[in-house]
């Protein structure tokens, strides 16, 4: 199968944090491999800036490192390795003084016809600072901008940070990016439900009992502690990654893929959650950190340790029951879950329809299990749909359950893009429909602050699990106590 290359017009994309982790292990090795599959035009130039007094060699070299680091040898044998990193330069500026910022300007300006993107790979209280000399030295003209979460911590300081984007910036220049829509079987699902008649009339409350979403890890937060701890993972994961599932999950239907179409639909579903608060957060809400215990084979450290800390009040873990407040999701339970350091790595959305409503079946042929669409983002990409049929041989009716099953790496042959390809290139489209819109962002804030706000009235410490196992047992709890059970590795 070969891929189609849709074409993308000349751009100037200057990287602010050039040095750091995301721009070595995400974005360089992103656009080399978008360069590999000739979507990069000839004349197409990146820029990278940060504090470092760095030559353009020596990013060069930087640069090469970080493509060696993350690219399998084989795809870096050809002379496109040569071609990508003639393309990249380097300026040293800070964003909280003036110099280098003349020469950056000139940089981008020496190309008039090309589209400037500036992506800010950077700490975000660098986003507000970064904005304003880009204003100063005339390249927000025409320029977008992309920002990446932590969009703030809470409502307020998002605003704040909207607004300091937002005064240099109009909206329809600013592109916040959420990996997670770029995921290849995250856009599957749009496709499922809008390029399928099978599944849209089902998908209300009249057919689905539930969904669930899972998103786990098997990793620990390691170096990346520090930050972590100011998070945990309602604001980590959820506000952002997860809701974002939720909402491609629950919207209705947009009249096109036009972005504002598809997030006028997403704001609707974030305004439409249940509101949890002091009164019902200890009924629908679970948070977990983890202890030591045994990862792939091997004895790790607990969550403590990993921080070098005695104590810490930040979850590792949360699990929430939530509720779509419409016509089409009145009774049907969202149940969400993500976690550092569980049994495996898998995120998957499981959508639970109803039983059938009789049996023409004697008790003997085994339970009638109801059918289920498993959607796999991580790892092995894929659909699954269980069905019931008959077991197969002599003997009379026994009944089964068994998928559909469809894996996309072995249907498909092709490599998986990671979801930075695709997003950055979405910049220079100008396509922003897979961009978080800064209403949407408000919004998943405005329903995480009062679950975190009840969470620090309760003052519970969160509940301890031992380190590769899948949560704390109250989690197990809360979607038991519902006559339900979590769905693991496509199951
Ligand atoms: C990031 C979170 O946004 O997503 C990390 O900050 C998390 O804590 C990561 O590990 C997960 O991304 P992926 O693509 O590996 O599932």
């Amino acid at each position: 199968m070969t891929s189609r290359v849709i074409p993308v017009a000349p751009f100037t994309l200057t990287v602010f944090g050039a040095t750091g982790d995301l721009a070595r292990r995400k974005l360089i090795p992103a656009l080399f491999h978008r360069d590999l599959d000739g979507q990069i035009p000839d004349d197409a130039t990146i820029i990278g800036v940060s504090r470092r007094a760095l030559s353009d060699d020596q990013f060069r070299a930087f640069a090469r490192q970080a493509l060696s680091d993350h690219i399998p040898a084989s795809e870096l044998e050809g002379p496109e390795v040569e071609r990508f990193l003639a393309r990249l330069s380097y300026v040293a500026a800070d964003a909280d003084a003036d110099g280098g910022w003349p020469e950056l300007a000139q940089r981008v300006e020496a190309f008039p016809e090309h589209i400037p993107v500036y992506y800010l790979a950077t700490a975000p209280h660098l986003f507000g600072p970064i904005c304003e000399r880009l204003g100063k030295y005339g390249l927000s003209r025409n320029g977008r901008v992309v920002i990446e979460k932590p969009i703030g911590k809470d409502l307020k300081s998002a605003v704040a940070l909207n607004e300091q984007v937002g005064r240099i910036f109009p909206e329809d220049r600013v592109y916040r990016i959420d990996h997670y829509l770029g995921k290849e079987t995250v856009q599957n699902l749009m496709a499922l439900r809008f390029a399928n008649a099978l599944f849209e009339p089902l998908w209300n409350n009249a057919h689905i009992d539930h969904v669930q979403i899972t998103v786990a890890e098997a990793l620990g937060v390691e170096e990346r502690a520090g930050y972590y701890d100011t998070a945990g993972a309602m604001r980590d994961m959820v506000q952002n990654h997860i809701l974002q599932l939720l909402c491609l999950v629950a919207m209705e239907p947009p009249a096109s893929l036009d972005a504002d179409a598809v997030r006028d639909e997403k704001l609707k579903v974030l305004r439409a959650l249940k509101p949890i608060d002091d009164q019902n957060m200890a009924a629908v809400t679970v948070r977990g950190q983890y202890r030591a215990g045994a990862s792939a084979g091997g004895a790790v450290a607990g969550y403590l340790d990993e921080l070098g800390s005695s104590t810490s009040s930040t979850e590792t873990f949360v699990a929430v029951k939530a509720e779509v407040e419409n016509w089409r999701w009145a009774g049907v339970p969202f149940y969400l879950r993500t976690g550092k350091r569980l049994a495996s790595r898998v995120s998957e959305i499981v959508v639970g329809f109803k039983p059938v409503p009789h049996s023409v079946f004697d008790a003997n042929v085994g339970p009638i299990e109801s059918n289920r669409l498993v959607i796999r983002l991580q790892p092995d990409e894929g659909v699954k749909l269980w069905l019931m049929i008959k077991d197969p041989g002599p003997g009379g009716i026994r009944l089964t359950h068994v998928p559909l099953d469809m894996s996309f790496a072995k249907a498909f042959k092709v490599r998986n893009p990671d979801a930075y390809e695709r997003l950055i290139l979405d910049v220079v489209r100008g396509n922003q429909t897979l961009f978080m819109r800064r209403d949407e962002v408000e919004a998943a804030w405005k329903w995480v602050d009062p679950i975190l706000q009840a969470w620090r009235s309760a003052k519970e410490p969160p509940r301890p699990y031992t380190a590769g196992t899948w949560g704390p047992s109250a989690a197990i709890a809360l979607i038991e106590r519902d006559g339900r059970t979590w769905l693991e590795d496509g199951a």
